[in-house]
Protein backbone atom coordinates (compact mmCIF):
# COMPACT_ATOMS: atom_id res chain seq x y z
CA UNK A 1 0.00 0.00 0.00
CA UNK A 2 1.59 3.40 -1.11
CA UNK A 3 1.21 6.61 1.09
CA UNK A 4 -1.53 8.05 -0.66
CA UNK A 5 -3.57 4.43 -0.26
CA UNK A 6 -3.00 4.47 3.43
CA UNK A 7 -3.95 8.26 4.22
CA UNK A 8 -7.07 7.54 2.52
CA UNK A 9 -8.16 4.32 3.97
CA UNK A 10 -7.40 5.51 7.09
CA UNK A 11 -10.39 7.18 6.74
CA UNK A 12 -13.75 6.13 7.75
CA UNK A 13 -15.61 3.97 5.55
CA UNK A 14 -18.26 1.11 6.36
CA UNK A 15 -18.27 -2.44 4.68
CA UNK A 16 -21.09 -2.59 1.67
CA UNK A 17 -22.76 0.29 -0.46
CA UNK A 18 -25.66 1.85 1.25
CA UNK A 19 -23.45 4.50 3.03
CA UNK A 20 -20.79 7.08 1.67
CA UNK A 21 -18.34 9.06 3.51
CA UNK A 22 -18.66 13.10 2.88
CA UNK A 23 -14.96 13.35 2.65
CA UNK A 24 -14.80 11.08 -0.54
CA UNK A 25 -16.41 14.61 -1.90
CA UNK A 26 -14.16 17.40 0.02
CA UNK A 27 -10.21 15.87 0.09
CA UNK A 28 -7.70 16.99 -2.20
CA UNK A 29 -5.69 13.57 -1.79
CA UNK A 30 -8.89 11.93 -3.05
CA UNK A 31 -9.20 14.00 -6.27
CA UNK A 32 -5.31 13.23 -7.19
CA UNK A 33 -5.89 9.65 -6.29
CA UNK A 34 -8.92 9.31 -8.89
CA UNK A 35 -6.77 10.94 -10.94
CA UNK A 36 -4.56 8.05 -11.01
CA UNK A 37 -6.80 5.31 -10.04
CA UNK A 38 -9.43 6.30 -12.61
CA UNK A 39 -9.58 8.69 -14.83
CA UNK A 40 -5.63 7.21 -15.97
CA UNK A 41 -6.99 3.58 -14.70
CA UNK A 42 -8.24 0.56 -16.72
CA UNK A 43 -11.60 2.90 -18.05
CA UNK A 44 -12.48 4.27 -21.48
CA UNK A 45 -12.87 7.77 -21.24
CA UNK A 46 -15.46 10.05 -23.44
CA UNK A 47 -13.17 12.47 -25.87
CA UNK A 48 -15.41 13.50 -28.71
CA UNK A 49 -17.33 12.87 -31.36
CA UNK A 50 -16.27 11.24 -35.01
CA UNK A 51 -18.02 14.34 -37.03
CA UNK A 52 -15.54 16.89 -34.19
CA UNK A 53 -12.57 15.38 -36.79
CA UNK A 54 -14.13 15.06 -39.82
CA UNK A 55 -11.23 15.52 -42.01
CA UNK A 56 -7.30 14.14 -41.80
CA UNK A 57 -5.49 16.97 -40.34
CA UNK A 58 -8.04 17.55 -37.65
CA UNK A 59 -7.83 18.21 -34.03
CA UNK A 60 -10.13 18.75 -30.95
CA UNK A 61 -9.06 19.46 -27.23
CA UNK A 62 -10.82 17.50 -24.53
CA UNK A 63 -10.46 16.10 -21.16
CA UNK A 64 -9.22 12.46 -19.49
CA UNK A 65 -10.05 13.83 -15.70
CA UNK A 66 -8.14 16.78 -15.20
CA UNK A 67 -5.59 15.68 -17.83
CA UNK A 68 -5.90 18.09 -20.74
CA UNK A 69 -5.49 16.31 -24.39
CA UNK A 70 -5.79 16.52 -27.84
CA UNK A 71 -7.42 14.41 -30.12
CA UNK A 72 -6.59 14.45 -33.79
CA UNK A 73 -7.11 12.82 -37.17
CA UNK A 74 -3.75 11.61 -38.37
CA UNK A 75 -2.82 11.83 -42.34
CA UNK A 76 -4.10 8.47 -43.05
CA UNK A 77 -7.16 8.92 -41.01
CA UNK A 78 -6.47 7.32 -37.81
CA UNK A 79 -7.97 8.85 -34.65
CA UNK A 80 -4.91 9.11 -31.79
CA UNK A 81 -4.56 11.09 -28.58
CA UNK A 82 -2.29 12.50 -26.83
CA UNK A 83 -1.51 14.60 -23.87
CA UNK A 84 -1.64 18.21 -24.13
CA UNK A 85 1.61 19.07 -22.58
CA UNK A 86 4.56 20.08 -23.82
CA UNK A 87 7.61 17.97 -23.29
CA UNK A 88 10.00 20.76 -22.49
CA UNK A 89 8.36 22.59 -19.74
CA UNK A 90 4.81 21.25 -19.78
CA UNK A 91 2.96 24.07 -21.38
CA UNK A 92 -0.43 23.66 -23.36
CA UNK A 93 0.56 21.95 -26.47
CA UNK A 94 -2.65 23.37 -28.60
CA UNK A 95 -4.50 26.38 -27.16
CA UNK A 96 -8.14 26.23 -29.17
CA UNK A 97 -10.81 24.04 -29.54
CA UNK A 98 -10.07 22.57 -32.00
CA UNK A 99 -9.30 23.22 -35.79
CA UNK A 100 -6.71 21.69 -39.28
CA UNK A 101 -3.26 21.73 -38.98
CA UNK A 102 -0.29 20.20 -40.13
CA UNK A 103 1.36 19.67 -37.23
CA UNK A 104 1.59 21.69 -33.80
CA UNK A 105 3.79 24.28 -32.73
CA UNK A 106 4.18 25.25 -28.72
CA UNK A 107 4.06 28.40 -28.34
CA UNK A 108 6.51 29.12 -25.69
CA UNK A 109 9.75 27.79 -27.29
CA UNK A 110 8.70 26.42 -30.56
CA UNK A 111 8.72 22.29 -29.71
CA UNK A 112 6.99 21.22 -32.73
CA UNK A 113 4.85 17.67 -33.04
CA UNK A 114 3.43 15.74 -35.69
CA UNK A 115 -0.34 14.91 -35.51
CA UNK A 116 0.30 11.55 -33.83
CA UNK A 117 1.73 13.59 -30.84
CA UNK A 118 5.81 12.53 -31.17
CA UNK A 119 7.86 15.61 -30.87
CA UNK A 120 10.01 16.28 -34.24
CA UNK A 121 12.20 19.28 -33.74
CA UNK A 122 13.37 21.39 -31.51
CA UNK A 123 13.85 24.87 -31.43
CA UNK A 124 17.98 26.18 -31.78
CA UNK A 125 18.64 22.54 -31.09
CA UNK A 126 22.53 23.35 -32.64
CA UNK A 127 22.76 27.05 -30.65
CA UNK A 128 23.43 29.85 -32.37
CA UNK A 129 26.74 30.13 -34.31
CA UNK A 130 28.09 27.11 -32.81
CA UNK A 131 27.54 28.56 -29.03
CA UNK A 132 24.41 26.91 -26.61
CA UNK A 133 21.74 24.23 -28.43
CA UNK A 134 21.01 21.19 -26.75
CA UNK A 135 23.27 18.54 -26.06
CA UNK A 136 24.36 16.38 -29.03
CA UNK A 137 22.79 13.08 -27.24
CA UNK A 138 19.58 14.34 -26.48
CA UNK A 139 16.75 11.90 -28.63
CA UNK A 140 13.65 13.67 -29.36
CA UNK A 141 12.36 10.02 -29.69
CA UNK A 142 12.39 9.55 -25.84
CA UNK A 143 10.05 12.86 -24.93
CA UNK A 144 6.77 13.41 -25.47
CA UNK A 145 3.51 14.11 -24.22
CA UNK A 146 1.59 10.55 -23.01
CA UNK A 147 -0.40 9.42 -25.47
CA UNK A 148 -3.73 7.41 -25.11
CA UNK A 149 -4.95 4.40 -27.19
CA UNK A 150 -8.00 5.54 -28.87
CA UNK A 151 -11.04 3.87 -29.79
CA UNK A 152 -14.56 4.64 -31.63
CA UNK A 153 -18.21 3.22 -31.01
CA UNK A 154 -21.39 4.57 -32.87
CA UNK A 155 -19.63 7.70 -33.52
CA UNK A 156 -18.16 8.65 -30.67
CA UNK A 157 -14.53 8.98 -29.27
CA UNK A 158 -12.99 6.88 -26.35
CA UNK A 159 -9.08 7.18 -24.94
CA UNK A 160 -7.39 5.37 -22.31
CA UNK A 161 -3.97 5.90 -20.92
CA UNK A 162 -4.03 1.99 -19.66
CA UNK A 163 -2.79 -0.87 -21.24
CA UNK A 164 -5.33 -2.92 -18.97
CA UNK A 165 -8.07 -1.54 -20.33
CA UNK A 166 -9.85 -4.11 -21.79
CA UNK A 167 -11.43 -3.97 -25.56
CA UNK A 168 -14.67 -1.28 -25.22
CA UNK A 169 -17.57 -3.56 -26.20
CA UNK A 170 -16.27 -5.95 -23.73
CA UNK A 171 -15.91 -3.94 -20.90
CA UNK A 172 -19.40 -2.21 -21.57
CA UNK A 173 -20.99 -5.48 -22.31
CA UNK A 174 -23.72 -6.19 -24.36
CA UNK A 175 -27.00 -4.46 -22.58
CA UNK A 176 -25.28 -1.53 -22.33
CA UNK A 177 -23.95 -2.14 -25.89
CA UNK A 178 -27.11 -2.43 -27.25
CA UNK A 179 -28.53 0.65 -25.31
CA UNK A 180 -26.30 2.72 -26.75
CA UNK A 181 -26.68 1.77 -29.94
CA UNK A 182 -30.54 2.07 -29.83
CA UNK A 183 -30.28 5.96 -29.61
CA UNK A 184 -27.19 6.05 -32.01
CA UNK A 185 -27.59 3.29 -34.16
CA UNK A 186 -25.18 3.44 -37.30
CA UNK A 187 -27.19 6.31 -37.81
CA UNK A 188 -25.07 9.64 -38.76
CA UNK A 189 -24.58 12.14 -36.17
CA UNK A 190 -24.84 15.95 -36.39
CA UNK A 191 -24.06 18.51 -33.57
CA UNK A 192 -26.93 21.24 -32.92
CA UNK A 193 -25.15 22.55 -30.13
CA UNK A 194 -22.58 22.71 -27.18
CA UNK A 195 -21.72 24.10 -24.31
CA UNK A 196 -20.14 23.92 -20.97
CA UNK A 197 -22.10 24.44 -17.81
CA UNK A 198 -19.61 25.13 -14.29
CA UNK A 199 -21.21 22.87 -11.67
CA UNK A 200 -20.46 24.01 -7.83
CA UNK A 201 -19.91 20.75 -6.65
CA UNK A 202 -17.47 17.57 -6.86
CA UNK A 203 -17.56 15.47 -9.83
CA UNK A 204 -19.13 12.34 -8.61
CA UNK A 205 -22.44 14.43 -6.98
CA UNK A 206 -23.03 15.16 -10.88
CA UNK A 207 -22.18 11.38 -11.88
CA UNK A 208 -24.50 9.97 -8.94
CA UNK A 209 -27.23 12.51 -9.59
CA UNK A 210 -27.49 11.27 -13.57
CA UNK A 211 -27.91 7.94 -12.12
CA UNK A 212 -30.33 8.55 -9.28
CA UNK A 213 -33.36 6.97 -11.02
CA UNK A 214 -35.21 8.00 -7.33
CA UNK A 215 -35.20 11.98 -7.54
CA UNK A 216 -36.22 12.66 -10.75
CA UNK A 217 -39.71 13.29 -10.83
CA UNK A 218 -39.29 14.81 -7.65
CA UNK A 219 -36.58 17.08 -8.09
CA UNK A 220 -37.45 18.08 -10.98
CA UNK A 221 -41.18 19.28 -10.82
CA UNK A 222 -41.63 19.57 -14.45
CA UNK A 223 -41.36 16.04 -14.38
CA UNK A 224 -43.92 14.66 -12.66
CA UNK A 225 -46.58 18.18 -12.84
CA UNK A 226 -46.99 17.11 -16.79
CA UNK A 227 -46.15 13.13 -16.37
CA UNK A 228 -43.42 12.66 -18.55
CA UNK A 229 -42.19 10.39 -15.90
CA UNK A 230 -43.17 9.65 -12.84
CA UNK A 231 -41.94 6.88 -10.54
CA UNK A 232 -45.42 4.90 -11.10
CA UNK A 233 -44.80 5.18 -14.86
CA UNK A 234 -42.83 1.62 -16.29
CA UNK A 235 -39.52 1.26 -16.70
CA UNK A 236 -36.64 0.28 -14.87
CA UNK A 237 -32.69 0.73 -13.99
CA UNK A 238 -30.14 -1.73 -15.86
CA UNK A 239 -26.54 -1.80 -13.49
CA UNK A 240 -23.88 -3.22 -15.90
CA UNK A 241 -22.23 -6.39 -13.90
CA UNK A 242 -19.70 -4.47 -12.24
CA UNK A 243 -21.77 -1.47 -11.33
CA UNK A 244 -19.33 0.98 -13.55
CA UNK A 245 -22.52 1.91 -16.52
CA UNK A 246 -25.89 2.10 -16.18
CA UNK A 247 -29.10 2.66 -18.40
CA UNK A 248 -32.38 3.78 -16.57
CA UNK A 249 -35.50 3.65 -19.03
CA UNK A 250 -38.70 5.07 -18.45
CA UNK A 251 -42.15 3.77 -20.49
CA UNK A 252 -44.94 5.36 -21.35
CA UNK A 253 -47.32 7.15 -18.73
CA UNK A 254 -50.09 4.89 -16.83
CA UNK A 255 -53.47 6.26 -18.09
CA UNK A 256 -56.03 7.88 -15.96
CA UNK A 257 -55.51 8.91 -11.93
CA UNK A 258 -52.87 8.43 -10.08
CA UNK A 259 -52.62 9.24 -6.55
CA UNK A 260 -49.04 8.61 -5.74
CA UNK A 261 -47.79 12.36 -5.65
CA UNK A 262 -49.94 13.60 -3.44
CA UNK A 263 -48.79 15.81 -1.06
CA UNK A 264 -45.79 16.37 -2.59
CA UNK A 265 -44.30 19.20 -4.21
CA UNK A 266 -45.32 18.30 -7.79
CA UNK A 267 -48.80 17.63 -6.93
CA UNK A 268 -50.23 20.16 -9.34
CA UNK A 269 -52.88 17.84 -11.36
CA UNK A 270 -54.29 21.27 -12.93
CA UNK A 271 -51.71 22.40 -14.66
CA UNK A 272 -51.81 22.16 -18.34
CA UNK A 273 -49.07 23.42 -20.85
CA UNK A 274 -49.54 26.25 -22.85
CA UNK A 275 -47.66 24.58 -26.18
CA UNK A 276 -48.61 20.61 -25.54
CA UNK A 277 -46.15 19.77 -28.28
CA UNK A 278 -43.38 20.57 -26.56
CA UNK A 279 -43.32 17.16 -25.25
CA UNK A 280 -44.12 14.96 -27.91
CA UNK A 281 -42.78 12.09 -29.02
CA UNK A 282 -41.62 11.29 -32.46
CA UNK A 283 -41.32 7.57 -33.16
CA UNK A 284 -37.59 7.18 -34.05
CA UNK A 285 -36.34 4.22 -31.85
CA UNK A 286 -39.43 1.70 -32.36
CA UNK A 287 -39.96 0.91 -28.63
CA UNK A 288 -41.78 2.48 -25.92
CA UNK A 289 -38.95 4.19 -24.01
CA UNK A 290 -39.34 7.77 -23.47
CA UNK A 291 -36.47 8.42 -22.00
CA UNK A 292 -33.52 6.34 -21.45
CA UNK A 293 -30.38 7.83 -19.23
CA UNK A 294 -26.99 6.02 -19.79
CA UNK A 295 -23.78 6.23 -17.98
CA UNK A 296 -20.49 4.83 -18.89
CA UNK A 297 -17.49 5.22 -16.31
CA UNK A 298 -15.97 7.32 -15.43
CA UNK A 299 -17.82 10.19 -16.66
CA UNK A 300 -20.10 9.94 -19.60
CA UNK A 301 -23.53 10.69 -19.91
CA UNK A 302 -25.69 9.30 -23.13
CA UNK A 303 -29.25 11.13 -22.98
CA UNK A 304 -32.48 10.60 -24.59
CA UNK A 305 -35.35 12.84 -23.05
CA UNK A 306 -37.93 12.14 -25.69
CA UNK A 307 -35.96 12.84 -28.59
CA UNK A 308 -33.89 15.42 -26.97
CA UNK A 309 -30.58 14.08 -27.56
CA UNK A 310 -27.35 14.80 -26.28
CA UNK A 311 -24.05 13.34 -24.46
CA UNK A 312 -22.38 14.86 -21.49
CA UNK A 313 -19.38 14.90 -20.48
CA UNK A 314 -18.11 15.36 -16.50
CA UNK A 315 -14.58 17.13 -16.40
CA UNK A 316 -13.47 17.59 -12.61
CA UNK A 317 -11.88 21.60 -11.81
CA UNK A 318 -11.11 20.81 -8.39
CA UNK A 319 -12.71 19.08 -4.85
CA UNK A 320 -15.95 21.23 -5.60
CA UNK A 321 -16.04 22.77 -9.22
CA UNK A 322 -16.66 20.49 -12.19
CA UNK A 323 -17.12 21.28 -15.58
CA UNK A 324 -20.19 19.77 -17.38
CA UNK A 325 -19.57 20.17 -21.86
CA UNK A 326 -22.84 19.51 -23.54
CA UNK A 327 -23.01 18.38 -26.82
CA UNK A 328 -26.64 18.55 -28.23
CA UNK A 329 -27.32 15.92 -31.31
CA UNK A 330 -29.59 15.55 -34.11
CA UNK A 331 -28.88 13.28 -37.16
CA UNK A 332 -27.89 14.06 -40.96
CA UNK A 333 -31.33 12.48 -42.24
CA UNK A 334 -33.68 14.10 -39.63
CA UNK A 335 -36.76 15.43 -41.75
CA UNK A 336 -37.08 19.57 -41.18
CA UNK A 337 -40.32 18.65 -38.86
CA UNK A 338 -38.29 16.39 -36.64
CA UNK A 339 -34.95 18.78 -36.25
CA UNK A 340 -37.21 21.71 -35.33
CA UNK A 341 -39.04 19.86 -32.49
CA UNK A 342 -35.58 18.79 -31.28
CA UNK A 343 -34.78 22.06 -30.88
CA UNK A 344 -38.02 23.16 -28.94
CA UNK A 345 -37.68 19.53 -27.07
CA UNK A 346 -33.62 20.68 -25.91
CA UNK A 347 -35.03 23.04 -23.89
CA UNK A 348 -35.88 20.41 -21.42
CA UNK A 349 -32.35 20.06 -20.59
CA UNK A 350 -29.31 21.79 -20.10
CA UNK A 351 -28.56 24.66 -16.88
CA UNK A 352 -31.63 26.23 -17.75
CA UNK A 353 -33.96 23.26 -18.83
CA UNK A 354 -37.51 22.99 -17.33
CA UNK A 355 -36.09 19.24 -16.31
CA UNK A 356 -32.61 19.37 -15.69
CA UNK A 357 -32.21 23.06 -14.16
CA UNK A 358 -32.27 21.89 -10.88
CA UNK A 359 -29.90 19.35 -11.30
CA UNK A 360 -26.77 22.17 -11.69
CA UNK A 361 -28.02 23.27 -8.25
CA UNK A 362 -28.88 20.01 -6.47
CA UNK A 363 -24.86 18.78 -6.22
CA UNK A 364 -23.90 22.80 -4.66
CA UNK A 365 -27.21 22.20 -2.27
CA UNK A 366 -24.98 18.80 -1.16
CA UNK A 367 -21.53 20.49 -1.48
CA UNK A 368 -22.67 22.96 0.90
CA UNK A 369 -24.30 20.89 3.33
CA UNK A 370 -21.60 18.52 3.88
CA UNK A 371 -18.92 21.14 4.56
CA UNK A 372 -18.40 20.61 8.23
CA UNK A 373 -19.90 16.73 8.10
CA UNK A 374 -16.28 14.87 6.28
CA UNK A 375 -17.17 11.63 8.52
CA UNK A 376 -21.02 11.48 8.58
CA UNK A 377 -22.65 9.27 6.20
CA UNK A 378 -25.07 9.48 3.38
CA UNK A 379 -27.45 6.62 3.16
CA UNK A 380 -28.37 4.90 -0.30
CA UNK A 381 -30.47 2.28 0.45
CA UNK A 382 -33.71 2.73 -1.71
CA UNK A 383 -34.22 -0.85 -3.55
CA UNK A 384 -32.05 -2.58 -1.04
CA UNK A 385 -28.48 -3.40 -0.64
CA UNK A 386 -26.92 -4.84 -3.76
CA UNK A 387 -26.65 -2.93 -7.24
CA UNK A 388 -28.45 -5.56 -9.47
CA UNK A 389 -30.71 -4.20 -12.41
CA UNK A 390 -34.30 -3.85 -10.57
CA UNK A 391 -37.46 -3.66 -12.80
CA UNK A 392 -37.99 -0.28 -11.16
CA UNK A 393 -36.86 3.22 -10.69
CA UNK A 394 -37.59 3.59 -7.02
CA UNK A 395 -34.14 2.35 -5.95
CA UNK A 396 -30.81 3.16 -5.93
CA UNK A 397 -29.43 0.36 -7.37
CA UNK A 398 -27.44 2.30 -10.36
CA UNK A 399 -25.94 4.85 -7.34
CA UNK A 400 -24.65 1.61 -5.20
CA UNK A 401 -23.45 0.76 -8.77
CA UNK A 402 -21.19 3.74 -9.00
CA UNK A 403 -19.49 3.28 -5.26
CA UNK A 404 -19.01 -0.26 -6.16
CA UNK A 405 -17.13 0.42 -9.31
CA UNK A 406 -15.16 3.42 -7.41
CA UNK A 407 -14.09 1.33 -4.37
CA UNK A 408 -13.17 -1.57 -7.04
CA UNK A 409 -11.28 1.24 -9.06
CA UNK A 410 -9.53 3.14 -6.07
CA UNK A 411 -8.47 0.33 -4.08
CA UNK A 412 -11.13 0.99 -1.03
S1 LIG B 1 7.26 24.67 -23.02
FE1 LIG B 1 6.81 24.05 -24.99
S2 LIG B 1 8.52 24.59 -26.12
FE2 LIG B 1 9.02 25.20 -24.13
FE1 LIG C 1 -32.11 15.17 -12.43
Amino acid sequence: MDAMTDRISSRLWPAGLTRVPYWVYTEQDVLAAEQKRIFEGPVWNYLCLEIDLPNNGDYRTTFVGSMPVVVTRAEDGEYCGFENRCAHRGALICLEDGGSVQDFQCVYHSWRYDLRGNLRSVAFSRGVNGKGGMPPDFDMSCHGPRKLRVTTFCGMVFGTLSPDAPEFETWLGPEIVSRVRRVLGNRRLEIIGRFTQALPNNWKLYFENVRDTYHASLLHLFFATFRITRLSSGGGVLVSETGEHHASATRAPPQGADSSYQGMRSDKESFRLADPSLLGMHDEFHDDIQLQILSIFPGFILQQVHNALAVRQIVPRGVDTTDLNWTYLGFVDDTPELRAHRLKQNNLVGPAGYVSMEDGAVGGFVQRGIAAAADELSVVEMGGAGAETQETRATEASVRGFWKAYRMHMGL
